[in-house]
């Protein structure tokens, strides 16, 4: 349904079906953020932050302020009444810094009694990762951001759904073009101890139309069935609209290769280029099980890494509804949210579009290069922290990783070992994976063209304060905010 309706924009702009165009567009806004697009340089203002965080954890979101200056911060929390406190004394979204507090209150989770019930029911499944519990809020909070951000707009007439905004968008544009901008037109989310560069995000964003549905991130994970891939050379994803691979690859380019997908992203075009890739054969280093490959739209989701990020278009989540959404999401028996949130996303009809940056600036013939990414990039981790990310949390890594195999064990009776055959990586307690980190040897992969060319392009670094007590918030705070006043400082 919805690929008919941008068919008919984009088909019928050719051929001048006036009323007709203005009865497409009554659903979506295409075309006021096309000409947006094209018009318009994208600014610091455009963007929203959504940051998903615990109170013990809030140190670490308020020491990435310099970096966010001008732009809006929404920041979801688990709890109502903590959010309207934080509220109240951090002046909410009127403040100099610009945040806004918000919690998902589950409406399902008051409607059974007893204490147990929740978003994942009434009997819910032993959590192994603390992420999980985080997880029905974080996948939530896209959508929340973006109706907080539509009801506090001040653009008239006041919009509280999408489709009441999309057909108010529509109606001004059809009124002769000088309409609203819209509230904003990215969003950008990660984990709450991710530091966004504005000016990359900038020069990323503004060769991609925020007029049509899409979700961007070149730094994905899968679960094949038998193991997590992260960073996954398997992702089933598209480049993007704009790319010819003839001219980027040559006329014999491989076949192992996403294609370039126009409008939006869906999950077929991902499936179609995994099963290429793995020549519908599973196994092998990371073809993993039949349900991985799939036939058809039927292969199994990836999902950007949650310390890398991801950023959405205004346009994809005017897609969204919010009951529908929320109704996927707790489905999702424990799962971190950013997982959650790319399947949601599949299960609507979207999958990810990747910048393939290397290809493109001609510095590799590899979409998937772990060298060129520009989400959560552990190089620019280490250029942007320097030592200090590991002198601070060095140890508590270490301590971590033991924790996580020993509730791994306790939760599912079982010793992981690879290979090991399991039903939901997620659910037996998979250890989540650190791959916005250095591996330990991995320094001498990029050479100093290589750092200098991620400088400028890297649009986010992840600190990657392990979610377990005992961690020393108050100094991975003061190594973040140490690297957002750099951030802020840098003119490019
Ligand atoms: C918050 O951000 C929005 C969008 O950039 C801006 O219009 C508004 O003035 C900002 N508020 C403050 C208090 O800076
Ligand atoms: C892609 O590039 C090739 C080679 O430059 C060109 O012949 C072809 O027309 C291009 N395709 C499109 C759709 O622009």
């Amino acid at each position: 349904m919805i690929s008919t309706v941008i068919f008919l924009v984009f088909g019928l702009c050719g051929t001048g079906g006036a009323s007709a165009v203005e009865r497409a567009a009554g659903q979506r806004s295409l075309q006021t953020s096309r000409s947006l697009y094209e018009a318009a340089p994208l600014s610091p203002s455009d963007l929203i932050i959504v940051y998903i965080t615990t109170p013990s954890r809030l140190p670490l979101v308020h020491a990435t302020r310099p970096a966010r200056r001008g732009i809006r911060t929404v920041i979801i929390l688990q709890d109502a009444s903590e959010a309207a406190r934080l509220n109240e004394l951090y002046g909410g979204e009127k403040s100099e810094h610009n945040e806004t507090f918000l919690a998902w209150v589950d409406p399902a989770a008051g409607a059974g009694a007893g204490v147990k019930s929740g978003p994942y029911g009434h009997m819910p499944p032993a959590v192994t990762h603390p992420l999980h519990l985080l997880g029905p809020a974080w996948a939530m909070a896209p959508l929340l951001a973006h109706a907080a951000v539509l009801a506090s707009s001040s653009t008239p007439p006041l919009a509280t759904t999408a489709a009441a905004t999309a057909a108010s968008a529509a109606a001004s544009s059809a009124a002769g073009g000088s309409s609203p901008p819209p509230p904003y037109r990215w969003m950008l989310i990660a984990r709450d101890d991710t530091l966004w560069r504005p000016h990359q995000v900038i020069r990323l964003l503004s060769q991609y139309d925020d007029g049509v549905a899409a979700a961007i991130s070149d730094h994905f994970i899968d679960f094949n069935g038998r193991k997590l891939l992260a960073p996954s050379p398997a992702a089933a994803v598209c480049l993007p609209c704009s790319f010819n691979l003839t001219e980027l690859l040559g006329r014999r380019h491989p076949p192992g290769v996403p294609q370039p997908s126009c409008p939006v992203c869906r999950p077929a075009g991902g499936c179609e280029f995994r099963f290429n890739l793995c020549g519908g054969l599973t196994g092998g280093p990371y073809c993993g099980t039949k349900r991985f490959l799939g036939s058809g739209d039927r292969c199994s989701h990836s999902w950007a890494a949650g310390g890398a990020g991801v950023a959405l278009s205004i346009t994809l989540l005017t897609y969204l509804d919010q009951e529908e959404w929320a109704g996927c999401v707790r489905a999702q028996r424990p799962s971190t949210g950013e997982r959650c949130l790319g399947r949601c996303l599949w299960r609507n009809g979207f999958s990810f579009t990747h910048p393939a940056a290397g290809l493109s600036d001609g510095l590799t013939r590899n979409v998937f290069s772990t060298q060129h990414m520009l989400f959560g990039n552990p190089f620019v981790r280490q250029e942007i922290f320097g030592s200090n990310a590991d002198a601070v949390l060095g140890p508590a890594y270490n301590a971590d990783e033991e924790a996580v195999k020993a509730a791994a064990a306790a939760a599912t009776g079982v010793e992981l070992v690879p290979g090991t055959e399991l039903r939901d990586g997620a659910a037996a307690g998979i250890a989540m994976p650190t791959s916005t980190r250095l591996p330990p040897a991995g320094e001498h992969d990029c050479d100093a063209d290589c750092r200098q060319w991620l400088l400028r392009r890297g649009v986010n670094v992840h600190l990657d304060v392990p979610y377990t007590d005992g961690i020393d918030i108050t100094s991975a705070a003061t190594v973040l905010q140490t690297a957002a006043e750099n951030v802020a400082r840098a003119s490019d």
